[in-house]
């Protein structure tokens, strides 16, 4: 175990070692940074090098302080963060500035998230920059590209298998139309998300080639072992994530050819985990996250974080180390790029989730919990584990928030707690058996049109993969899907933070029937889930009374009527009791009035009754129709309907 103290000076406290390690650190910093920033630009950087270089220090000592080369690797580190602030460009800048005074923005009402492949959706960048005036009417103020990056032909895991992170994919486009289109896309109140890919890199990444090739350096980036004996050991207690592509956590360097040695390889074989044991690999990243924070990404997706720390003996998913890497990572972009947040990706146990979400480590999370109950509550009609989740697992540190969404371009894994489960008389392990058999199709009666995806015979997991069309059977039963749809996106845009979209499903896109024909994509089930831009769907979203009009519309007016209210501000939630196992609900405080949010799971109405209501003033205001309700008579909620009504509580 590393100490947790930098090496030197006995008798101070870790602060104040910290604080005289920053002094040393700066001045060097001062000495040797690039001289082509005059000294006037250096004022905001000395400033926030003040306040976050100490915190920096701690957690760089927390990981790697037992070294002796500590001091040099942290001072390389201050130097990095000087060179990126010389060369971060003006209107960044300014923009740093901005956000500062306004640290809760992405908290904000008026927010709303999209997602695509760039070839899939649009071709390239210049596709995507065509698009802009589409998503202004859709109403994004947050748009996620997913990986663009050079990466293997073939299967590259969606491009999450990066060659280069300095380099956008030639098919897509150039570094330099990224950093216009993040631009382009900032003058139209859009936000660019980007992914940082930093569990891994692909096998063809120059530093994997050298590797490979068997140069030490940089064999020492990854975890890499001459024989089985090592990954045999730490297979003992690692779980399997692409079992369908590779059992345990190890792959051969060199599938062909007589190389013995094993590296390791989370998810597909062409993807290497970094070591971050080595003080050298977090400073080689950071230097590449820094560079995409210089092209004008704002939001980075911190991909697959919980991996990112490994010790034999444990799970190595979310320990300790992870967090405190995290945490190093964020204190850079104070410093230097201080206006790019974090999103964290951990789709794992709730508990986990949580401890990823801090002003200091990751600002934004994704909501997974949410997510996947808001499909369970679709199967059974009872939101009970989802009331749950709201009453007890919602809550986030101030300046934080969820990002909410229906689903994503990942599987649908059933990362609810066992436990949880339990209290409520669900049995897990059952239930989960249950959720998957009723979303790939196999359960009598369902509705979803669903595949398995990575099935498990040796431990039973499975995931589930489909678009939110598909899943919710629409090709079968238009008039109930299109409801459940509704549905679905209505608790995703009401319980506070950032509602994501998968672009496609706002206009019911459904699986592509096609997407086993790729042979790079066969083999993962989640490019059913994947289709390129429906571009008849959209042609008819302004359709009324069509499906995909009634879809688009409905989500048009969810995001309007959600900018109109002041109470979605924020992230905070009372639950509200229905007393009806069939409908959820919860309440949006704001000043005075609360939004009343009722949601009906089930194929009947189901009915409210006045007494449940009684705790409000009797009159309250439903949103979608501008409505006056009296609330003493109760309230009748449609079959997959939902309610957003303005009350008043009584004193
Ligand atoms: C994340 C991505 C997923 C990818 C994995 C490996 O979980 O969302 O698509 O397969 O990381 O990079
Ligand atoms: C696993 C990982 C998650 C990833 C997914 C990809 O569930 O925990 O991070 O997104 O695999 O399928």
């Amino acid at each position: 175990m590393p100490n947790t103290s930098p090496p030197g000076i006995p008798g101070l406290s870790q602060e104040n070692q910290a604080r005289v390690i920053t002094e040393c650190v700066r001045q060097q910093v001062r000495e040797r940074r690039p001289a082509e920033l005059p000294e006037t630009g250096w004022k905001d950087f000395d400033r926030r090098f003040d306040e976050h270089f100490p915190r920096l220090t701690l957690l760089f000592a927390e990981v790697y302080g037992h070294r002796e080369d500590f001091l040099e690797q942290l001072t390389e580190l201050g130097l990095q963060l000087a060179r990126s602030w010389a060369e971060r460009p003006d209107d960044l800048k300014a923009l740093d500035a901005r956000r500062e005074h306004d640290p809760a923005w992405f908290g904000s009402r008026q927010m709303l998230g999209g997602v695509c492949y760039v070839d899939r959706y649009a071709g390239n960048l210049r596709g995507i920059r065509e698009q802009i005036p589409y998503f202004q009417e859709l109403g994004l103020t947050y748009l996620h590209l997913m990986p663009l990056f050079e990466a293997p032909e073939g299967n590259s895991d969606g491009g999450y298998a990066v060659s280069s992170y300095r380099r956008v994919d030639p098919r897509l486009g150039t570094m330099e139309e990224l950093a216009e289109l993040s631009r382009e896309l900032r003058r139209h109140g859009i936000s660019l998300v980007l992914d940082f890919v930093f569990n891994h890199t692909s096998n063809e990444h120059e530093w994997a080639r050298r590797a490979a090739a068997g140069e030490t350096e940089y064999e020492d980036y990854y975890w890499i072992f001459p024989d089985r004996t090592v990954p045999e050991q730490f297979e003992r207690t690692t779980r399997e994530i692409f079992p369908d592509d590779h059992p345990g956590s190890f792959t051969r360097i060199r599938a062909t050819e007589e190389d013995p040695r094993w590296v390791w390889s989370t998810f597909y074989s062409f993807q290497w985990d970094l070591n971050y044991t080595n003080p050298a690999v977090f400073r080689a990243m950071s230097a590449e996250m820094l560079f995409l924070a210089a092209q004008g990404v704002e939001v980075l997706r911190m991909d697959a974080v919980a991996f990112i720390w490994k010790q034999l003996g444990t799970a190595c998913e979310s320990l300790p180390q992870a967090h405190v890497l995290l945490r190093a990572y964020n204190a850079l972009c104070r410093i230097a790029a201080p206006s790019v947040l974090f999103k964290s990706e951990a789709i794992v146990h709730p508990d986990e989730v949580a401890r990823y979400i801090e002003p200091g480590q990751c600002q934004l999370s994704y909501n997974p919990l949410q997510m996947a109950l808001t499909w369970e509550a679709m199967a059974t009609r009872e939101p009970k584990l989802l009331a749950q989740a709201l009453e007890e697992r919602h809550a986030l540190p101030p300046g934080t928030a969820w990002v909410d969404y229906v689903r994503g371009h990942d599987d649908i894994g059933w990362t609810f707690s066992d436990e949880d489960a339990a209290r409520l008389g669900v049995d897990g392990h059952d239930h989960r058996r249950f959720l998957n058999a009723f979303y790939t199709g196999r359960h009598p009666g369902s509705f979803a049109d669903g595949v398995p995806f990575q099935e498990n015979p040796r431990t039973g997991d499975c995931r589930v993969c489909g678009t939110t069309a598909s899943l919710l059977g629409l090709a079968e039963d238009p008039g109930a899907a299109v409801d459940r749809i509704l549905l679905a996106h209505s608790v995703a845009m009401s319980t506070g933070g950032v509602p994501l979209l998968y672009l496609g499903d706002e206009v019911g896109q459904l699986n592509d029937p096609a997407w086993a024909e790729d042979p790079a994509h066969a083999g993962d089930a989640r490019w059913v889930h994947r289709p390129p831009r429906p571009v008849r769907d959209y042609e008819r979203r302004h359709e009324l009374f069509s499906v995909q009009g009634r879809i688009f519309g409905g989500i048009r007016r969810m995001v309007e009527l959600r900018r109109s209210a002041p109470e979605f501000d924020g992230n905070a939630l009372i639950p509200f009791d229905t007393r009806n196992p069939h409908v959820l609900g919860y309440q949006r405080p704001g000043g005075n009035t609360m939004i009343l949010c009722l949601a009906n799971f089930s194929d009947w109405s189901q009915f409210v009754t006045g007494e449940t209501l009684s705790g409000f003033l009797p009159q309250g205001v439903e949103l979608h129709g501008n409505t006056e309700l009296d609330l003493r008579h109760g309230l009748l909620i449609d079959a997959h309907g939902f309610l957003w009504i303005r009350v008043v509580p009584k004193r």
